[in-house]
C-alpha cells in the first residue's frame, strides 16, 4: 500500500511509520514538526517527509495529488490542559485540520482513513471497562474534538462510501514519548529516573490508567487498514495499573527502591481508567500483548540511551 500520515514525525506515528516500511508499504509522513522529530524516522528509500501543516488545505492537497491507497491521521494537539486554555485552537487543529485532510482524501480518491481517537471521548463515564457502546462524557475540548472528529469519519463513511476506521487509545507509552501529551507520566518517570531526580506523585498514587505499548499500537493501526465500513475500536491491554505500581516496576527495572513525593492531587484527574478490548480482538484478531514490565524496560532503556534531552 501506499500511505500518508499525517503526525507521522511524532512519538505514535514514527512508530507506525517503522511498522509500515516493515511491512512493506511506501509511506509518506506529513508533519510540521510542531512536537514531532525528523530524527525520530528512519531513512529509508520507501519514506518521504513532507513539512506541512494540516492547516494548510493546499499544501495537503498537492501532496495527495501523488496518489494514496489510505491515510493515517495521528496529527492534533494533543495536550488535554492546553485544550482547556486555548479550546479555539485546538478545535481549529483537532477539527478544521480533520476536515482538511478528510477533504483532501475525498478529492483525490483516497477512500481509506484511520483516525486516532483516545479514551478521552469517555470522561467521567465510570462504567468500567469502558466499552466501544458506553456514552461518550468528554471532560475537556480535547475529548469533545476527538468525538467530534469520529462523527465526521462516520459521515465520511456514510456519504461518500469512505472505508473508516477510529483507534480510541488508551494511555500510549514507549520509546520516544514526549511529556506534553497524553499518557507522558510513563515518559516523566522514565526521564526522571535516568536523570537520577525525583518522582512526584500527585494525588495519592492509587489512580490506574490502562498503559498500551507504543508498538502494539502501531500494529493495531496498522491491522485497521483492512478493515470494510465505519469503526470505532478500542486499542487497550484491559488491565490498569496504578501509579504505585507503576514505581514498583521501574524500581524493579532500575534496580533500586524509588520513592516518590506526594503532592496535592490535580483538579480534573480522573481516578480509574481501563477500556475493554474484546472488539479490538474480534475485528483486529489481537490485542496489544507487550506485557507492562517488558514495555518499561524498552522505554527505560531508550530515555537511558537516546531521551535524556529530550525536552518536548
Ligand atoms: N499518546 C497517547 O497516549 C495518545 C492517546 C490517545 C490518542 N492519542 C492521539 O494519537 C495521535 C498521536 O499522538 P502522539 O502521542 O504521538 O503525539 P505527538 O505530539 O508525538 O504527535 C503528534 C504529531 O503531529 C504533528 N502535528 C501537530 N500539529 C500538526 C499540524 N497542525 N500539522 C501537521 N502536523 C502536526 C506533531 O509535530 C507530531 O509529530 C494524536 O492524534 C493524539 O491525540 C495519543
Amino acid at each position: 500500500m501506499k500511505i500518508l500520515i499525517t503526525g507521522g514525525a511524532g512519538f505514535i506515528g514514527s512508530h507506525v511509520a517503522e511498522a509500515a516500511l516493515t511491512r512493506g508499504h511506501r509511506v509518506t509522513v506529513y508533519d510540521d514538526l510542531s512536537s514531532g522529530r525528523r530524527e525520530f524516522l528512519p531513512q529509508a528509500e520507501a519514506l518521504t517527509f513532507v513539512l506541512g501543516d494540516v492547516l494548510d488545505a493546499r499544501a495537503l492537497d498537492k501532496v495527495c495529488v501523488e496518489g494514496f491507497d489510505a491515510c493515517i491521521h495521528l496529527a492534533a494537539q494533543t495536550m488535554v490542559p492546553y485544550s482547556l486554555a486555548h479550546p479555539q485552537k485546538d478545535c481549529q487543529i483537532n477539527l478544521v485540520g480533520l476536515l482538511n485532510v478528510l477533504e483532501a482524501c475525498r478529492k483525490h480518491h483516497i477512500g481509506r482513513v484511520v483516525f486516532s481517537s483516545s479514551a478521552a471521548v469517555y470522561g467521567d463515564n465510570t462504567a468500567l471497562p469502558l466499552s466501544e457502546t458506553e456514552e461518550p462524557r468528554p471532560l475537556s475540548p480535547y475529548g469533545l474534538t476527538k468525538f467530534t472528529g469520529e462523527g465526521y469519519l462516520r459521515l465520511y463513511s456514510k456519504l461518500y462510501g469512505f472505508k473508516n476506521t477510529c483507534l480510541r487509545f488508551a494511555n500510549v507509552y514507549g520509546p520516544r514519548q514526549g511529556a506534553g501529551g497524553e499518557g507522558g507520566v510513563i515518559s516523566v518517570f522514565a526521564k526522571a529516573l535516568v536523570k537520577e531526580q525525583p518522582l512526584t506523585v500527585f494525588g495519592d498514587g492509587g489512580q490506574t490508567r490502562d498503559y498500551v505499548y507504543v508498538g502494539d499500537v502501531a500494529e493495531a493501526v496498522l491491522d485497521a487498514l483492512c478493515l470494510d465500513g465505519f469503526n470505532i475500536i478500542n486499542v487497550s491491554t484491559a488491565r490498569e495499573t496504578s501509579l504505585l505500581k507503576l514505581i514498583d516496576a521501574f524500581s524493579e527495572i532500575a534496580e533500586k527502591k524509588l520513592k516518590p513525593n506526594f503532592a496535592p492531587a490535580r483538579a480534573g484527574d480522573i481516578y480509574r481508567s481501563i477500556l475493554a478490548n474484546d472488539r479490538c480482538r474480534r475485528l483486529l484478531g489481537r490485542t496489544p500483548a507487550t506485557s507492562l514490565r517488558e514495555g518499561l524496560a524498552k522505554t527505560y532503556r531508550w530515555f537511558a540511551a537516546e531521551g535524556k534531552e529530550l525536552s518536548k
